[in-house]
């Protein structure tokens, strides 16, 4: 008997994300507008007999990057749902190998090792909590525990469990759901150098102290109006991030992929969160089309896809028993 249980959840696109000064720990109290993208992390876990060895397997775009040790956010996640189960019983807890199928940019600002620790908590929540008949006899985490598992795996995992379009504050963990209309389309353009989130945050924080001339996104009131319109050209002058200049900064080369999108007519492109994956709002997924065709043949980008946002939330796709 054999029990697996597949999940999924989204990368995510900033429309709006204002950063404030640093913080004592480190991390940056934020306003920004999430929403999700129809790129998607899947998450398998499946049982592992006593005895015999976990894996941890990676597939899919950029999958030669992911690391597959205990640093990994699938993993971490899993393990968290495990330590919950192992403080409720004095049984050993089930094992489970993992393997991630990677569909957002790696290292891109869009999410998507916090979508792979999103799908793995919601995975291990199902296979610990409803499918196996150990653990699923024992108290399950409530909705706040499973909210705090998620935020101290990273700031973006809550957001990537609730998908959709939310206003973040806090560390951008502080989540409110935000009423949006119909879908936008957008051209996705990588840079296959990454960028590291805490550099990022870390070039503001030095370009804000020597006092070159940053402009600050203000408040996201106007942004959270204009979404319920449902228009791309009403949000494409609203979009803004403050870690893209930082971005820029740390990778001048992003200048010209952000100049291709102009050149390609899209109506607004943006660095998607600290970047460096450039995110270019089109009129409609034709027009995506058209301008990830262009940014392409300008190849200043690593690779260009064409998404739409909002998405849904993380959830199971699968969970069943074999050889019953
Ligand atoms: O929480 P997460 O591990 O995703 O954050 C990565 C890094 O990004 C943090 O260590 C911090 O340097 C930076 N960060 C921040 N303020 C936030 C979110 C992230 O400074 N609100």
């Amino acid at each position: 008997m054999t029990m697996r249980v597949s999940a999924v959840a989204h990368g995510k696109i900033n429309l709006h994300l204002g950063v404030s000064a640093a913080r004592e720990d480190g991390y940056h109290d934020l306003e920004t507008i999430f929403q999700s993208v129809a790129l998607e992390e899947r998450v398998d876990l499946q049982e592992v007999p006593p005895g015999e060895q976990v894996k941890v397997t990676v597939s899919g775009r950029d999958s030669h990057l992911v690391p597959t040790d205990p640093s990994n956010l699938a993993v971490r996640a899993v393990a968290a749902v495990q330590q919950w189960y192992a403080r409720q019983t004095v049984s050993a807890v089930p094992q489970v190998s993992i393997h991630m199928h990677k569909g957002v940019p790696v290292a891109g600002g869009m999410a998507g090792g916090s979508a792979d620790a999103a799908a793995a908590l919601v995975a291990a929540i199902e296979f610990y909590g409803n499918q196996h008949p150990e653990t699923s006899q024992l108290p399950a985490p409530e909705r706040e525990e499973v909210h705090r598992m998620a935020a101290a795996l990273g700031a973006d995992v809550p957001f990537c469990v609730l998908g959709g379009t939310a206003l973040g504050t806090g560390r951008g963990d502080e989540l409110v759901s935000v009423m949006a209309r119909g879908h936008y389309h957008w051209a996705i353009a990588t840079d296959k150098r990454g960028l590291s989130t805490p550099k990022v945050f870390a070039q503001l924080d030095k370009m804000r102290e020597s006092g070159r001339s940053l402009s600050k996104a203000g408040s996201s009131d106007e942004l959270i109006r204009v979404l319920h319109s449902g228009d791309p050209e009403e949000l494409a002058p609203l979009l803004v991030n403050d870690l893209q200049a930082p971005a820029i900064s740390l990778l001048p080369s992003l200048r010209e992929t952000l100049a291709a999108a102009q050149e390609a007519e899209a109506l607004a492109s943006i660095v998607s969160g600290s970047g460096p994956t450039i995110a270019m709002l089109c009129r409609d997924a034709e027009h995506a089309v058209d301008v990830a065709t262009a940014v392409s043949v300008a190849g200043k980008a690593s690779s260009t896809m064409t998404t739409f946002s909002p998405a849904g939330p993380a959830r199971i796709i699968t969970a069943h028993t074999e050889g019953e």
